[in-house]
């Protein structure tokens, strides 16, 4: 093992290696080196010196010695072995097949009852553990453009919703818990109406032009709203705290402008907002300070969601009472009173948020479980013994309202998914060649494939338009059941042909229809009530493994935080070979079927129809 004592980012000896000479003994282990080097890219990675990718401190690797030893290990990793990489640091190589994954990867685990961020971080503290996020920790993050077109579906999915006008007579899919009221407020009710079609992106036309959008946090996803939102038309405006975040996103041509000053920007977009104008607006400031200062204009935004990284409350999210510089000092002085600083200022936010919403913006909680923040703040207060009135925060020029932290829906059963029923998911893909070529060859191919599939056909032009590359050139596009087996086969042939100059890696998010339990975010309000069964990621990960990908990952808290969520990855090479065919069958049909399973297990009858389409329904199966 390396014996180097690496202390920041190197970026000659972590550059990732491009063409189609490999270092390793196969081009799987090579796959899985440039994509952990890729991940690691300071074009890519957040914070390449702390090793963060993206989400908080979402890692790739433990620290500088684990790095090493992974990258020497893939080099000598056989054909028929696999790495074992015990949060983000390197185990074993053990002797298994050359169906089976080369590396299996397993992160953040931590038994239920010990499953918070207090006892998490005293392992990390103690060199014991690492946060893998999502696809931080499993090697297949690509920048942010591996949000945007989830992102960018769900704000067209709002526009469809709320502003097309009457909504057509689609194929409606019914989602239990919450409802829609006419005004397009949230309530809990009955049930809600989604509209959707099984064609993808099948659309009301609906379109965000003269409206306001307003959120927070320009980091390595959230940095995908302003361009997920000028693409849908509308006008973003966006509190981020840090400065070279919002140039970052200038610079990669994600975000258009800067303010410093909250007013102005306010001014501004109003007056994009009249001219119907699709810009996007970076402020810095505090999401607090912003929101405030909107109530206290009345200017209502006609969307409102937040992407701090409200859910790690210590690394992630700036309280409002603190500049950066002093919340940077205080939480390596006194990290209690930074969490209390931090809880105060997430209550305040989410309750702006629900006064705002009660004015009319529509309000959703964007994946980083805000509201469950606010919640174990009014349950902790309440457990102090603190009355009612201790429990209003000073700063606050409105009446706080209790027990009503859950009041606007997640957006997964907001918006979502009716896609996971149909085995839809954030499908993406990267060319190893390191040549923008190769995408441009997968582009075309993937448009002609699927012709009737138009807001596929829409998402793909803009995309080429409008992404810049970070890092090796990659393309996202949710694909479902039936099309990432097409797509990956098809790949497969291009690398066989010799008409791209490397293999594809192909691979997703967490985010999936399958892969994750998570009963504030993907499986919030199922049908059946099963939203923190965990079973279903578990049997992800292992019928990946069994199926033959590349790498397989299982990790704990990502996206949502400890205790939150339990979720898998998985990576699958193209690399031309008739093994990787057998292998790309398998783990594509497979993938995405766990998630139509899942769906139609909890009720939902559009995922019961598509499992019996595509043969994956057990109970036709047993009656044959
Ligand atoms: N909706 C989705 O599909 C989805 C997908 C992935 C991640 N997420 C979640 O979204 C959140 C953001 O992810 P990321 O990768 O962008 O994280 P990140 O840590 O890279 O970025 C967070 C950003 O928020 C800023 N910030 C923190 N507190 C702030 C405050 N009070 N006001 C204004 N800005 C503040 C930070 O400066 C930073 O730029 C995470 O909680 C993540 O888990 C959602």
């Amino acid at each position: 093992m390396s014996t180097a004592l690496q202390k920041t980012y190197d970026p000659v000896k972590y550059k990732t290696p491009t063409g189609n000479k490999i270092s390793c003994k196969g081009w799987i282990q090579e796959a899985a080196l440039r994509m952990l080097l890729n991940n690691l890219n300071p074009e890519v990675a957040e914070r390449p010196d702390d090793l963060i990718v993206y989400g908080g401190r979402g890692k790739a690797a433990r620290n500088f010695e684990a790095l090493d030893n992974i990258i020497a290990a893939l080099k000598v990793l056989e054909n028929d072995e696999s790495l074992l990489i015990q949060s983000g640091k390197p185990v074993a190589i053990l002797k298994t097949h050359k169906d089976a994954p080369r590396v299996l990867i397993s992160n953040s685990q931590l038994v239920p009852n010990w499953a918070n961020w207090k006892h998490f971080e005293e392992l990390e503290k103690k060199g014991l553990m690492m946060y893998g996020q999502m696809t931080a920790g499993s090697w297949i993050y690509i920048g942010s453009q591996g949000i945007v077109q989830g992102t960018y579906e769900t704000y067209a999915a709002i526009a469809d919703k709320h502003f097309a006008g009457e909504i057509r007579n689609k194929k409606q899919e019914t989602i239990d818990g919450k409802q829609e009221t006419e005004n397009g407020q949230w309530a809990t009710g009955n049930g809600e109406q989604v509209t959707d079609n099984k064609e993808q992106g099948t659309r009301n036309n609906g379109s965000l032009k003269g409206t306001l959008n307003v959120t927070a946090g320009l980091g390595g996803m959230g940095g995908a709203q302003p361009l997920a939102i000028t693409m849908n038309e509308g006008v973003a405006l966006i509190a981020e705290v840090e400065e070279w975040r919002i140039d970052k996103r200038i610079e990669t041509r994600y975000l258009d402008e800067k303010f410093t000053d909250i007013d102005e920007a306010i001014d501004r977009a109003l007056q994009y907002k009249t001219e119907g104008k699709a810009k996007s607006i970076g402020v810095l400031c505090n999401a607090v300070h912003l929101l405030q200062r909107l109530y206290e204009r009345n200017v209502i935004p006609d969307t409102l969601t937040d992407q701090t990284s409200a859910h790690d409350p210590l690394i992630g999210y700036i309280p409002h009472t603190l500049t950066n510089e002093q919340a940077n000092v205080l939480r390596e002085q006194n990290k209690e009173q930074y969490l209390e600083l931090a809880y105060d200022s997430m209550y305040l936010h989410v309750q702006l948020m629900l006064q705002l919403m009660d004015k009319g913006a529509i309000t959703f909680d964007y994946g980083n479980n805000i509201r469950a923040r606010a919640q174990e703040y009014e349950e902790s207060q309440k457990s102090k013994g603190k009355s009612q009135k201790e429990l209003t925060i000073q700063h606050s020029t409105f009446n706080i309202q209790h027990n009503r932290n859950f009041d606007f829906p997640g957006f997964v059963p907001a918006y979502i998914r009716p896609l996971f029923c149909l085995g839809k998911g954030p499908f993406r893909w990267a060319a190893l060649s390191g040549d923008p070529a190769d995408i441009a060859s997968t582009d075309e191919l993937i448009m002609n494939m699927f012709p009737q599939n138009k807001g596929m056909i829409r998402w793909m032009k803009m995309a080429k338009e409008k992404i810049a590359f970070q890092g090796l050139p990659a393309r996202i596009c949710w694909l479902g059941q039936g099309e990432r087996e097409k797509a990956g086969l098809a790949f497969n042939e291009l690398v066989r042909t010799g008409k791209v100059k490397a293999p594809i890696v192909i691979g997703r998010d967490h985010l999936d229809t399958g892969s994750v339990a998570s009963p504030n975010r993907e499986t919030e309000a199922m049908m059946d009530g099963s939203d923190a069964v965990a079973d279903w990621p578990i049997l992800n990960a292992l019928v990946n493994t069994a199926g033959g990908a590349s790498w397989v990952s299982l990790h704990h808290g990502g996206g949502v935080g400890m205790g939150y969520s339990i979720h898998a990855g998985m990576v699958i090479v193209a690399d031309g070979t008739d093994d990787a065919e057998q292998r790309l069958k398998r783990v594509l049909r497979n993938d995405p079927g766990m998630g139509v399973i899942r769906h139609a297990d909890a009720g939902y009858e559009l995922a019961k129809e598509t499992a019996k389409e595509n043969n994956l329904d057990l109970t036709a199966r047993l009656k044959k």
